[in-house]
């Protein structure tokens, strides 16, 4: 697929669950992910959000944010009670009751100040256990050009059921992050397979209604794009 070219692609139309029927697993509740998360439930979608620290889960469960971030507690609140949102430790249960898993777990810095994706290929091994039907996998980290494939090989060395990794980078601030999510500069999709780019330009579209397009492209483009964003910003506020 080229660069920054808008799919149609149709060609699996048929076979894949209808919007509302979507379900969707957000693993990793950090800050990205919860934000997700509730925005997503938000459009009507349902989603469970997983994450293996069960403190954090139990206060999600109770309605507890543990961050900061404006309209947040409202819409976590509000989806808790219509029951669009739920929190769960079980991360492989999400994964099997999901058409479409985000990965959204940290990936600090190691040693040598490149990303650690420990956390991010654990949840693929969970993801690749947990498969039983086709999935669309997004990562959403900041992540190198790779990760995706290396996801995608992970999995895979579990399971037989075709999976489409795609990349898809979250461009949120602090402090706006739910308007961001609400109301993107820009949603950036990476993938190789029409399926998923059917999908997540479903999932997506709620939030690209004030004109603002998604950007497809193929993964490694994606890949590179946070890193892109992220250097032109420090360049903005740099010396
Ligand atoms: N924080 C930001 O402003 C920001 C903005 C844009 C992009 N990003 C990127 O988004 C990604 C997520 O960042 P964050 O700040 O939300 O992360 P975070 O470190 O705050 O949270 C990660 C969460 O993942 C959970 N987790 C770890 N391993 C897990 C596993 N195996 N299964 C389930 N859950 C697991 C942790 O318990 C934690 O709650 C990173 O790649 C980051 O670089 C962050």
């Amino acid at each position: 697929m080229d660069e920054c070219q808008q799919t149609s692609g149709t060609d699996h139309y048929e076979q894949r669950a209808r919007p509302n029927d979507v379900k969707i697993a957000v693993i990793g509740m950090g800050y990205v992910g919860l934000v997700s998360g509730a925005c997503f439930a938000e459009s009507g979608i349902d989603v469970t959000c997983a994450d293996i620290d069960e403190r954090k889960i139990s206060r999600l469960n109770l309605g507890e944010i543990p961050i900061y971030e404006p309209g947040l507690d409202a819409l976590v609140g509000m989806n808790l009670e219509a029951g669009r949102l739920t929190f769960t430790t079980d991360v492989a249960a999400a994964v099997r009751s999901s058409h479409v898993v985000f990965i959204e777990v940290g990936t600090p810095p190691g040693d040598d100040g490149s990303a650690d994706l420990e956390q991010v290929l654990a949840v693929a091994r969970t993801i690749g256990r947990a498969m039983n039907e086709q999935k669309v996998v997004v990562t959403k980290g900041t992540v190198p050009v790779g990760t995706a494939a290396a996801v995608r090989a992970t999995i895979e060395e579990a399971s037989a059921f075709p999976v489409h990794v795609c990349s898809s980078p979250a461009f949120l601030k602090e402090g706006n992050a739910v308007d961001d999510f609400m109301k993107p500069d820009r949603i950036v999709i990476g993938t190789d397979s029409a399926y998923a780019a059917d999908t997540l330009q479903d999932l997506y579209a709620p939030f690209v209604r004030s004109g603002h397009s998604v950007l497809m492209m193929d993964v490694a483009s994606a890949e590179i794009t946070q890193y892109a964003a992220n250097s032109m910003l420090a360049t903005r506020i740099g010396p």
